[in-house]
C-alpha cells in the first residue's frame, strides 16, 4: 500500500489506476472515500469485495458538476436547485437513472435511481477531472465500521487491498454527506442525515418526508460505524469503568467532541474519537448527550448506529 501527498504527480497516478480497474482512497470533505471507475463493473465488483459490502447496498457517483450529474440522473428542478445550492459540497442527490447514463448497473445495485455527489475537496476534483469519468466511491473503510477521516485511517482499515492512498489531510467535516431523493414529482426525502443540516436543505424544499413511506435507503443499516466498544448514550454520569466522550458542560476526564459545546467542531471530530478510544482497548465507552439540532442530528443518527447490538 502507497500512501502519496495528493498532489499533480500522484493525481496523474491515481487516475492511471483508476483506468486499469484498480481501486484509490481519496480525501473529500466529508470523509476518504475508496474510489472505482464507476462505469467499470469489474472494477466496482472489486470495490464491493475489499469493502465486504452487500451487493445490494448500493454506491454514490462522484462528477465534477451539475452538467456532468445531468448525464447520469434526471432530475427535477427541484434538485437542480438544491445541487446549485450546495455543489460542490457534502449533499447527495438521489433521483432516476437518465436513459443513457454510464454508471454501471453493479454501482446502483439494479437499481432504477442513482446517487450522485460533486465532492468540493481540491483533490477529490483533480482526481473526478484527471479521470475524466464518474468515481464510485463509498467509505474507504470496511463495511459497518468507522468512516475514515485520514488517510492513515485508511491504511489502518484497508492496508494493501487498497492500491494508491491520496493524503489530503484531515476531512474538514468528518461527517458522511446529507442525502436527498427528489422523486419524479418534486417530492423531497431525507435518506441520510449528515454533514449539511436538514433546516439548510428544508430552507429550499420545505419539509422532507422520512425513509420508508416509497423511498428506499438500502444502506441504512441499523449496526453500522461500529468501534468494538461497547458504546451508551446520553450519559451525563458515566460509570466507573467507563471511558467518557464528553461535549459541552458534559465533561469528565480529558476527551471531548468539543469543550465549546459547538457541533461543527463534535462533527469533525467524531469519527477519529471513536477510533481513539476503541485503540485504547476499552470495552465500555459513554458518550454525553448531543443536542438533536443541525449536525446534531447526524451526529445522534450515528452514535445510534455506533451503539447498536444485534439482539
Ligand atoms: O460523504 C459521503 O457521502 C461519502 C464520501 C466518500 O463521498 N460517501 C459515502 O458513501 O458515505 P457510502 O457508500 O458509505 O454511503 C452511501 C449511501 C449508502 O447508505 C447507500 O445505500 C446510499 O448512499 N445510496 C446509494 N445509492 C442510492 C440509491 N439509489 N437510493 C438510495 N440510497 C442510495
Ligand atoms: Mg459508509
Amino acid at each position: 500500500m502507497r500512501i502519496a501527498l495528493a498532489e499533480g504527480a500522484a493525481i496523474a497516478d491515481a487516475a492511471t489506476i483508476l483506468q486499469r480497474g484498480g481501486l484509490v482512497a481519496m480525501p473529500t470533505e466529508t470523509v476518504y472515500g475508496l474510489a472505482a471507475d464507476a462505469t467499470n463493473p469489474r472494477a466496482v465488483a472489486h470495490l464491493f469485495a475489499v469493502k465486504g459490502r452487500p451487493h445490494f447496498n448500493p454506491l454514490i457517483a462522484h462528477v465534477p458538476d451539475l452538467g456532468a450529474a445531468r448525464r447520469e440522473a434526471a432530475f427535477h428542478p427541484r434538485a437542480e436547485e438544491l445541487a446549485r445550492a450546495f455543489w460542490p459540497g457534502p449533499l447527495t442527490l438521489v433521483a432516476p437513472r437518465a436513459a443513457d447514463g454510464r454508471v454501471c448497473d453493479l454501482a446502483c445495485a439494479g437499481l432504477a435511481t442513482i446517487a450522485v455527489r460533486a465532492p468540493a475537496h481540491p483533490a477529490a476534483q483533480a482526481l473526478i477531472a484527471a479521470f475524466g469519468a464518474p468515481l464510485a466511491a463509498p467509505s474507504a473503510n470496511r463495511s459497518g465500521r468507522v468512516s475514515p477521516t485520514t488517510a492513515q485511517h485508511v491504511a489502518a482499515d484497508l492496508g494493501d487491498d487498497v492500491d494508491l492512498i491520496l493524503d489530503g489531510g484531515p476531512s474538514r467535516l468528518g461527517l458522511e454527506s446529507t442525502i436527498v431523493a427528489i422523486a419524479p414529482d418534486g417530492r423531497g426525502t431525507l435518506l441520510r442525515p449528515g454533514a449539511i443540516a436538514r433546516s439548510d436543505i428544508e430552507a429550499i424544499t420545505g419539509p422532507l418526508a422520512a425513509p420508508g413511506d416509497g423511498v428506499d435507503a438500502p444502506g441504512m443499516l441499523s449496526a453500522h460505524y461500529a468501534p468494538r466498544a461497547r458504546l451508551r448514550l446520553n450519559v451525563e454520569a458515566p460509570h466507573p469503568d467507563e471511558l467518557y466522550l464528553g461535549f459541552g458542560v458534559h465533561a469528565h476526564g480529558e476527551r471531548t467532541l468539543s469543550a465549546r459545546g459547538d457541533l461543527e467542531e463534535a462533527a469533525a471530530n467524531l469519527y477519529a474519537m471513536l477510533r481513539a478510544l476503541d485503540a485504547t482497548g476499552a470495552e465500555a465507552i459513554a458518550v454525553a448527550p448531543i443536542p438533536h439540532t443541525g449536525l446534531g442530528e447526524a451526529i445522534n443518527d450515528r452514535l445510534q448506529r455506533a451503539a447498536f447490538r444485534p439482539a
